[in-house]
């Protein structure tokens, strides 16, 4: 619940069924194309538009001079369509006056360098002359707008520290200072023994020596990095909840949102998700990657974990974006499966970045609803198709994910686990949390990400990838877990070192060494591409490790090489449950092979009887349940499954078939 306010507004004011639009930026084209913007939303079934994000020189044209007319009208226009508005405070993009002005509230990179306006974000988060002018154009709009029909929501900011999220300024630094002394409770000794300064000649003295992580020969202070890496998480916060506190205090019964990027390294969502009434996020597809839907799919599992219900996708791409290396166009039918997806883990709207594609600007080639060649266009008629589908899918909102998997997952952890100066690069968190998600996705088992912190008590499995850090607090939760009867399993580096980032002695995995009955003395990482064989002829890869079992049945072993004989898969008896530990990272079938084991063992549920390269998810509410059959082969598949398609209105008794790269979405009684 957000701090100092009554109840919480639970979702924007007005918008039933699954929402359906866009951002929308009509400053950039002249007044007469927004008439024809509304009948072509209307046409498309776009019903929430999110208005006025870099529209701060649009709006405030000088210092304290605004030109509301442009958005008076746009706003009028959009409540006499019906189309709801989550408008923006407009603070994303400070216009060249304001940084020409305040030529301190630029941000400074660790270099000492200064990054220059000209493009957007161009702000140290600690300015205040920022966060001044922020708050008074954020009160501003919430005076001239609060009361209007349209509003359904407010829009903070946008995509907070996307592009500023770590400043290395002199006024940064005396914010860092302050952060600091508030954790440490103003005992210098606390931190420096947090730290480990007595390390290479390190101890502060007096607070004014504490500086920011600014660019150093060598390796830097962990602990030093790992507080700036929470420093700077807060200090955007704490831009945010600026605004916030405006926007509180003159509308209360307004909900607010700001937009996440699913995993952004620098951004602690966990921490933010409370303080946001919707949480909404935005998802951008990864054309490198070998399948970027099930990237995509564990954004979606992310974000429904942040939220814990029903979540806003704010932003996605119509097509191709313009910012990776070669910005592949979506094949036909990928952009509907991409929103269906979204929605099938827990969205309860679909928004696209953008309405119109820009004729100029730096986005001019990132694809928007309204393509530069028109409506007679693929993307348009998709476009129009996917409001008609998302229509029929209406009874679907409000209902929830059926998971009874979680994937466990901290950006604290994150943010240290992959520190410079440690025994293997190829700690990758969120890749290799990804590949287990990955066979999870195979096996037809959705799991919610969240962290050891959540209620564990709603799933049977669960696993933890690399938590290389863990406070006690969250390794007691994880074990009671396992007394109640839950399976789960921890990964190799987990558990190594406490809440201060300092290594548990007397043997790894540290916090888990009891829980899971094992001790390892050494680590024996692999270089990349080196794999090693496993006594039941699976393969390890990434890491190995000496260690031995005390207590635990030693399932599997190393088979070869400095460790052979040394556990790499254990199971230790706990309570009424099982706390396994894999010693290694695998992959492909042979990870495949032990998720389905212990979904087996534990009782988790699938969604549905697996169907290779169909994702199957399902959402329930009451005694309705609701399966979503995602097709990602080119081929017709012809899954068994009974109820009525949502999509198509057919019936299905017995099996369904979904054609190729389609979507089902079957009604159906939900599991007792
Ligand atoms: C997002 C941003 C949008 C737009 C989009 C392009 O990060 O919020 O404003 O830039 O990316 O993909």
């Amino acid at each position: 619940m957000p701090s100092g306010s009554g109840e919480r507004p639970a979702w924007p004011i007005g918008l039933d069924g699954i929402a359906y639009g866009c951002d929308y930026n009509p400053e950039q084209w002249p007044a007469e194309t927004v008439a024809e913007d509304v009948r072509l939303m209307g046409e498309a079934g776009v019903s929430f538009v999110t208005l006025a994000v870099f529209a701060w020189a649009s709006l405030e044209v000088r210092p304290g001079v605004y030109d509301w007319g442009w958005l008076d009208a746009v706003m009028d226009a959009l409540a006499a369509a019906g189309i709801a508005v989550d408008l923006a405070t407009a603070t994303a993009a400070p216009p060249p006056w304001f940084s020409h002005r305040y030529p301190d509230s630029l941000l400074v990179g660790p270099d000492g360098a200064t990054r220059w306006y000209g493009s957007r974000q161009a702000f140290c988060p600690s300015s205040t002359d920022y966060r001044q002018a922020a708050g008074e154009l954020t009160g501003a709009i919430a005076g001239r707008y609060g009361g209007h029909p349209a509003l359904a929501m407010w829009h903070v900011g946008n995509e907070f520290g996307c592009h500023n999220p770590a400043c290395y300024c002199d006024r940064s630094a005396e914010s860092f200072r302050g952060w600091l002394r508030r954790r440490y409770q103003d005992d210098l000794g606390e931190l420096n023994r947090a730290w480990g300064t007595s390390f290479w000649s390190q101890a502060y003295r007096s607070w004014e020596e504490l500086i920011p992580p600014r660019q150093t020969v060598s390796f830097a202070n962990p602990g030093h990095l790992l507080d700036w890496a929470r420093f700077c998480s807060d200090e955007l916060l704490g831009a945010y909840l600026a605004e916030r506190s405006v926007l509180r205090r003159l509308t209360p019964g307004v909900p607010i949102t700001t937009n996440f990027m699913s995993f952004f390294k620098p951004v602690d969502y966990q921490a933010w998700a409370r303080e946001v009434d919707v949480v909404s996020n935005d998802h951008y597809l990864l054309g490198h990657l070998p399948r970027p839907e099930v990237h995509l799919s564990l954004s979606g599992d992310l974000t429904r974990g942040l939220a814990g219900g029903p979540w806003w996708l704010m932003e996605h791409s119509p097509s191709a974006v313009n910012w990776q290396r070669v910005n592949q166009a979506k094949a036909p039918g990928e952009m509907i499966r991409n929103s269906l997806t979204h929605v099938a883990r827990g969205a309860d709207a679909v928004g696209f970045f953008q309405w119109r594609a820009s004729p100029f600007g730096a986005e001019k080639y990132h694809s928007a609803m309204v393509p530069h060649a028109g409506t007679d266009t693929m993307v348009w008629r998709e476009v129009v198709d996917l409001g008609a589908k998302l229509r029929r899918l209406s009874e679907v909102a409000g209902s929830r994910v059926e998971a009874d998997a979680a994937l466990v997952f901290t950006w604290d952890s994150w943010w240290a686990a992959e520190g410079e100066a440690h025994p293997s690069s190829e700690v990758r968190v969120v890749e290799n949390l990804g590949e287990w998600h990955r066979a999870f996705w195979e096996a037809a088992v959705t799991t919610d990400v969240v962290a050891p912190d959540a209620d564990l008590s709603r799933y049977r499995l669960v696993v933890v990838p690399n938590l290389y850090l863990v406070s006690d607090a969250q390794a007691d939760a994880l074990a009671e877990f396992v007394r109640n009867g839950g399976h789960l399993l921890v990964t190799w580096f987990s558990g190594v070192v406490d809440a201060d980032d300092h290594v548990r002695l007397g043997g790894y995995p540290g916090a888990f060494r009891d829980l899971l009955g094992v001790r390892t003395e050494e680590f024996f990482p692999l270089p990349h591409g080196v794999a090693t064989a496993l006594s039941d002829g699976s393969t390890g890869r990434r890491w190995s490790e000496l260690g031995r079992s005390e207590g635990a049945d030693v399932m599997v072993t190393f088979a070869a090489g400095p460790v052979a004989g040394s556990p790499a898969l254990t199971r230790h008896r706990v309570g009424s449950g099982w706390a396994y530990y894999l010693a290694t990272h695998l992959e492909g079938p042979d990870l495949d092979a032990l998720v389905g084991r212990l979904v087996d063992e534990s009782g988790t549920r699938r969604a549905a009887v697996v169907w290779p390269g169909v994702e199957a998810v399902r959402r329930v509410s009451g005694n309705v349940s609701y399966l979503f059959l995602i097709n990602h082969t080119d081929e017709a598949q012809t899954v068994p499954a009974s109820g009525i398609d949502l999509l198509s209105g057919a019936t299905a008794d017995g099996s369904i078939t979904v054609g190729p790269g389609d979507v089902a979405v079957i009604r159906q009684p939900a599991a007792g």
